[in-house]
């Protein structure tokens, strides 16, 4: 069988460190209890790793709340969906990026009579922050963006939009569905509301999983899109107020909070600083070769400092669906084409509709893995 190179980690990170599917194992097979329900030894042991992982992410992102506010929820999508649902109602205004995912963009538009503009971005993905003050209106309520784009990698200026949101006094929420576990984040430096991730892109975790985190007073002003049972304040029928239960109703996925737990401890251990480091290595070679390649266009900054390692490529003379099947047939190079669930990032980039081939790096990849591509690149290119 053909080997393959697996360069899709923006859709989600393969493999995973050693240790995330043991410890899902053990879980399943020795554990098996759920948290905050009962209080016999194993329920204990499950809520134990449970708030290590609560610490282990608010120390991640130089979170200043309590770990109480580190709130666990089925992924990224489902994050952005309780800070756009509980945060914004009728009669308000929102603003965005340019480079937003559909996990922003699709719970935004299902809102009756709330309006929004888009803070514009340029052919390389990078929006102008300095039009943001220009966007905002009395009734602003929110600002949502994300902090790099899944399709092209950019990383925005996310505090600069921090102390102008902080300036007027509206909450920031950012999106960090492509940095988190990639880059440096710190929640109070960057003057977040809220911070959303899912588990299974750079924290390494399995998927179902993700985390929501929120500032004290931005919680205070948010309703909850699920209630239900929390396994506290029983003798009641209202949602308690208190974190993390408002924002964490029915069973959790205990086999995730155990995987996402060993990988997070795994991406602690190793540490951001080195991750990029090996991360940006491999992109700067991948940039490069891509320069020496005739017939394709890299649709994204060459600005290490200000970028992932997602790279999404244009073929100006083939179908970039054709060339991604190619990729994989006949080179075994694991991408993803089309317009990976964000057309107004394509708009942006002046992909849209065709969409891109994208490469996207993890901390597996290797200088032979980039090589493998730039010549499945070439050589496809030139056919
Ligand atoms: C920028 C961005 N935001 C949000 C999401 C949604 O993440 P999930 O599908 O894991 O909920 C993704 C997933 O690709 C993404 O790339």
């Amino acid at each position: 069988m053909q080997k393959t190179v697996y360069l899709d980690n923006a859709a989600t990170s393969f493999p995973k460190p050693d240790g995330v599917s043991d410890r899902m194992k053990e879980y399943m097979d020795s554990v098996g209890a759920t948290i905050n329900r009962s209080v016999y030894g194993s329920a204990q042991d499950a809520g134990l790793v449970t708030l290590l992982l609560r610490e282990r992410l608010k120390r991640l992102f130089s979170f200043p709340e309590k770990a109480t506010h580190v709130i666990l929820t089925p992924g990224a999508t489902a994050s952005l969906n309780m800070i756009i649902k509980g945060a914004l109602k009728s009669g308000d205004h929102c603003i965005v990026g340019s480079m937003e995912h559909n996990a922003v963009m699709r719970p935004l538009l299902q809102l009756e009579n709330v309006t929004f503009d888009r803070i514009p971005a340029d052919r390389e993905g990078r929006l102008d922050v300095s039009a943001l003050p220009g966007l905002i209106r009395s009734s602003t309520k929110l600002v949502v963006v994300g902090h790099g784009s899944n399709v092209s990698g950019t990383v925005q200026d996310a505090a600069f939009i921090g102390k102008v949101c902080r300036d007027h006094g509206i909450p920031f929420a950012l999106d960090a569905a492509q940095t988190a576990g990639h880059y440096p984040i710190d929640f109070e430096a960057l003057h977040l509301s809220a911070l959303a991730a899912p588990g299974h892109k750079g924290l390494l975790g399995p998927s179902g999983i993700g985390i929501l985190l929120l500032s004290d007073s931005f919680a205070k002003t948010l309703t909850p899109v699920l209630a239900g049972g929390t396994g506290s304040a029983s003798d009641s029928e209202y949602l308690p107020d208190y974190l993390p239960d408002r924002f964490e109703s029915g069973t959790p996925n205990m086999p995730g909070i155990y995987g996402l737990e060993a990988a997070v401890r795994f991406v602690e251990e190793t540490g951001i600083d080195a991750l990029r480091a090996h991360e940006t290595a491999l992109c700067e070679r991948f940039l490069t070769g891509l320069k020496e390649i005739p017939g394709v266009r890299l649709c994204g900054t060459r600005d290490l400092d200000a970028r992932v390692g997602v790279i999404s490529v244009d073929f100006l003379h083939q179908d970039n669906a054709e060339a991604a099947f190619r990729l994989e047939s006949e080179f075994g190079i694991l991408t993803r084409c089309g317009l990976h669930c964000a057309p107004s990032a394509h708009k942006s980039l002046d992909t849209f509709p065709r969409g891109t081939v994208r490469f996207s790096l993890g901390f597996k990849n290797t200088v032979e893995d980039v090589d493998a591509a730039l010549t499945a690149i070439r050589s496809i290119s030139e056919a």
